[in-house]
């Protein structure tokens, strides 16, 4: 077949090459033939189309080929885009030549398959319409935090995955065997952000972060990419207002690059778009308040469970900052709150849709012996952490900084019920295969 201009179907479907030949490849999603023509679905990288193959409009060997290819079959196509209504997508290809490059097995996916099968087969069921919108999805996700940072003057900067010590608990490390030494998976950058911030002021990076987390609910994973910032010389007002311009930027940049992929997933651009900060502030006394008018009592002191962010979020289309949390029970390393000792200069970021915390974050504790002390109150030996506490002998200045859970903000935008849809490949306790 010679070969044409190559060309990628989102760019037909957007009127591009309306009355030009050009080839394609792709893969069958779906076929059928009818009264002497061919109807091939084709599916690429952005999208699917139409292609009409009639018997009299090309070879003998094509016509058969296309008849015969089962679903999932490579091929590539050479013909003409025109607009047609009854198309979906409004335009289909009239082809003049079909190759098959590799005839398929029968496809095992068909419809009505259970969840748990779908992840059985997670390797063939990526290349399904629905994974493929999230993917796109998920790829302008990360590149608007990566614009975001560095048009804010951010450089990106890389941390350790082994560590010798954890900064978000015990419970939710994973330990493994460094030649005959225990070390753990990153939880979080954070140690390292503190030692890093000293050096290049504001900085940021997007990576994968491991939580040993037995809890199987619809917004935890055991490995998630986690984007986190950590600033020098401001508090925690300056690195939410960073927190609400991350996620606007990600929202603007999905609703622009993918409306097609954001409606048939159950958004819409529109609601997108309007998610601009101001977010909603409210300090977690507030909120406690709130809950109660609702008819929910928490104790003070314990942390918000999914039903009280369902219950704060609820009826709100941007999410909502809550600040000054209880110390009890939070990060050794957040700071307190001059005014409040008992409260830290610590906030989350809390969406709807029954996602709930978003992003975590905090201004951080400049004292050196009341970060060994919260270290020691939370049973953890200050000595493993001596090389980070140097943070805090050479020159500790005011730093503020947060973790987004990527795949968080992922489900929140393509409106999933479940986290594991916002990943290729989840990692859940239940399962790490395929
Ligand atoms: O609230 P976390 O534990 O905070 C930290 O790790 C801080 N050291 C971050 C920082 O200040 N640099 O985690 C931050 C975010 C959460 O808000 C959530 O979005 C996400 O990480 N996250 C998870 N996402 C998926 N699965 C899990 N098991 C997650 N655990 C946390
Ligand atoms: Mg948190």
């Amino acid at each position: 077949m010679a070969p044409g201009p190559m060309v990628a179907i989102a760019d037909i479907l957007k009127g591009g090459h309306t009355g030009q030949t050009v080839e394609l490849r792709g893969w069958i999603h779906r076929t059928r033939t009818m009264g002497g023509k061919a109807f091939v679905v084709l599916r690429d990288a952005t999208g699917i189309l139409q292609v009409t193959l009639a018997k009299d409009a090309v070879s003998p060997e094509a016509f058969a080929a296309a008849e015969k290819a089962l679903i999932e079959s490579s091929a590539i196509v050479k013909g003409t885009i025109v607009a047609d209504k009854r198309a979906p997508g409004g335009y289909e290809v009239r082809a003049s030549d079909f190759h098959v490059v590799h005839f398929a097995e029968k496809f095992p996916i068909q419809e009505d398959l259970s969840e748990e099968f779908l992840l059985d087969i997670r390797h063939l069921w990526v290349r399904s319409q629905r994974m493929t919108e999230i993917f796109r999805i998920r790829d302008s996700a990360f590149k608007a935090v990566h614009e975001y940072f560095r048009g804010q003057g951010f450089w990106e900067v890389h941390p350790p995955m082994i560590t010798p010590a954890g900064s978000e608990g015990g419970s939710t490390l994973f330990e493994l065997d460094y030649f005959g030494r225990k070390a753990y998976l990153t939880q979080s950058w954070q140690l390292y952000a503190e030692a890093l911030v000293l050096a290049m002021e504001k900085i940021y990076y997007i990576g994968p972060s491991f939580r040993a987390e037995k809890s199987r609910t619809t917004r935890h994973l055991t490995e998630y990419w986690h984007a986190e910032m950590e600033q020098a010389w401001v508090g925690m007002d300056e690195v939410i207002k960073h927190a609400e311009g991350v996620i606007s930027h990600a929202c603007q940049v999905v609703a622009e690059d993918h409306p097609g992929d954001v409606v048939a997933l159950g958004r819409t651009p529109e609601f997108l778009k309007a998610v601009r900060p101001p977010f909603e502030h409210m300090t977690y006394d507030d909120a406690l308040k709130t809950l109660k008018s609702k008819g929910m009592d928490l104790e003070w002191g314990k942390d918000l469970r999914t039903l009280e962010e369902r219950a704060l979020t609820e009826g709100k289309t941007k999410p909502v900052v809550v600040t000054h949390y209880p110390r009890v029970s939070q990060a050794f390393y957040k700071a307190r709150d001059p005014k409040h000792p008992d409260l830290v200069l610590g906030f989350d970021v809390i969406a709807g849709d029954g996602v709930g915390e978003m992003v975590g974050g905090s201004e951080r504790e400049t004292d050196l012996e009341t970060i060994k002390k919260s270290l020691l109150e939370q049973g953890a030996d200050p000595k493993s952490y001596d090389w980070y506490l140097d943070s805090r002998r050479y020159g500790s200045v005011q730093h503020a900084g947060f973790g987004m859970g990527m795949e968080r903000l992922i489900q929140w935008i393509c409106k999933l019920e479940h986290i594991r849809d916002a990943v290729p490949f989840p990692r859940t306790p239940a399962r790490f295969s395929p």
